[in-house]
């Protein structure tokens, strides 16, 4: 079969784990998909940019959606971020000249996945976003495809790294909650814009999209009850340890009598349940079915190598022809649920 050919925008962190994946295990890429992986041309904004990494063997293109439109391009691989701008610009670009697209972006497709959604399916498309939920968990798959058969009653979990360290750090050393939160910015944890995490934004815009696949719903950022972490003391996480409980910013999406009911807040769990045992930064989703009953998948949210391992599943399967709806089901069929109040201050 014909190679595969990429074109990647975003060397940060994730393009460029990308990259090294792609050069490391080019033979096992070529036997899983039965075709070559190729990478036509790259794009990010500072082109001196020292990244670590060569990259003389591709074309440079300093605009995203020149890049997208390329004729030597098969899949738009967006990994720049951000809910509009250049990734929607390119996105667009890339959909419209008849290219797959792969992204990572959780705030790209909460915010417009529907639109997207349709133009896909309007040119014959495919968008594919595996890493954009819970990093290297491979929790898109898991709903659009392993659990298909399932009518799904609840999905709740851990989506965002980041508060899950500063809240597990706070409990396990006894430090304040600004003594934590500038640890992990030292650690270069937070992302640009903190609040995106400590605000539970990042998380709502992953429990928004789980909800679209779980329910056949069109994404409703704007619906989800966000609460983030800003405020828990640790005069809170001593209280709750007291009684045998532990802190987590917990998304929970489910369909009631009255409609969707989405929240992301700071929750009382067990501290003996799976969910209350997970430390650091690692994430965790629960995932309630009627035939299923319960599945729990854990493991790294974010990072260089756990973020590109998912870009690189929907680029295997791209390679191997699945082009499936961008939510499991026509985008024409999903439907505008009533919002839900929890009730909840
Ligand atoms: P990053 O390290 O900040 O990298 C962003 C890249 O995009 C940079 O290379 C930047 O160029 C490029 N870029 C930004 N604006 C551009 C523009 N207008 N034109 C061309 N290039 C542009 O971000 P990241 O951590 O790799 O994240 C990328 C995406 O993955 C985001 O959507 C993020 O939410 C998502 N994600 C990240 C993680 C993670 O662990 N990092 C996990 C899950 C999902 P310069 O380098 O030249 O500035
Ligand atoms: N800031 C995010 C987190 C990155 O901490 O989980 C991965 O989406």
């Amino acid at each position: 079969a014909a190679p595969l050919r990429l074109g990647i925008a975003g060397l940060g962190t994730v393009g460029v784990g990308v990259l090294r994946i792609l050069r490391r295990q080019q033979a096992l890429l070529a036997a899983r998909t039965g075709r070559e992986i190729s990478v036509s041309a790259i794009c990010a904004r500072d082109r001196r940019k020292d990244r670590g990494i060569s990259l003389t063997a591709h074309d440079w293109e300093d605009d995203p959606v020149a890049l997208a439109r390329r004729d030597d391009v098969d899949v738009f691989v967006e990994l720049m971020g951000g809910s509009d701008g250049p990734a929607k610009a390119a996105t667009e670009a890339a959909l419209d000249a008849g290219k797959d697209v792969v992204t990572a972006n959780k705030a790209l497709l909460a915010m417009h996945g529907q639109a997207l959604a349709e133009r896909a399916e309007n040119s014959g498309r495919t968008i594919r976003y595996e890493a954009a939920v819970a990093g290297g968990i491979p929790v898109i798959k898991a709903l659009t495809e392993g659990l298909a058969a399932n009518e799904v009653t609840r999905v709740m979990g851990v989506m965002n790294g980041t508060c899950n360290y500063i809240l597990t750090r706070m409990e396990n050393a006894g430090l304040p909650y600004d003594e934590v939160f500038r640890e992990a910015d030292a650690l270069g944890y937070l992302e640009a814009d903190p609040t995106l995490d400590v605000g539970g934004i990042d998380a709502g815009h992953k429990l928004a999209i789980l909800s679209a696949i779980a329910f056949g719903a069109r994404p409703d950022f704007d619906g989800i009850e966000i609460e983030g972490i800003e405020r828990v003391s640790i005069d809170d996480i001593r209280h709750a340890a007291d009684m045998g409980y532990r802190i987590k910013l917990l998304g929970v999406t489910q369909r009631t009598g009255r409609g969707l009911e989405q929240r992301m807040q700071p929750c009382l769990v067990p501290a003996s349940s799976p969910l209350g045992q997970l430390e650091g930064g690692t994430n965790m989703v629960v995932i309630e079915g009627d035939a299923v009953e319960q599945v729990v998948l854990r493991g790294p949210g974010a990072g260089e190598g756990p973020t590109a391992s998912a870009v690189l599943g929907d680029v295997c399967d791209i390679a191997r022809g699945l082009r499936l709806p961008t939510f499991g089901q026509p985008a024409a069929s999903l439907q505008d649920l009533p919002r839900a109040s929890t009730g909840l201050p």
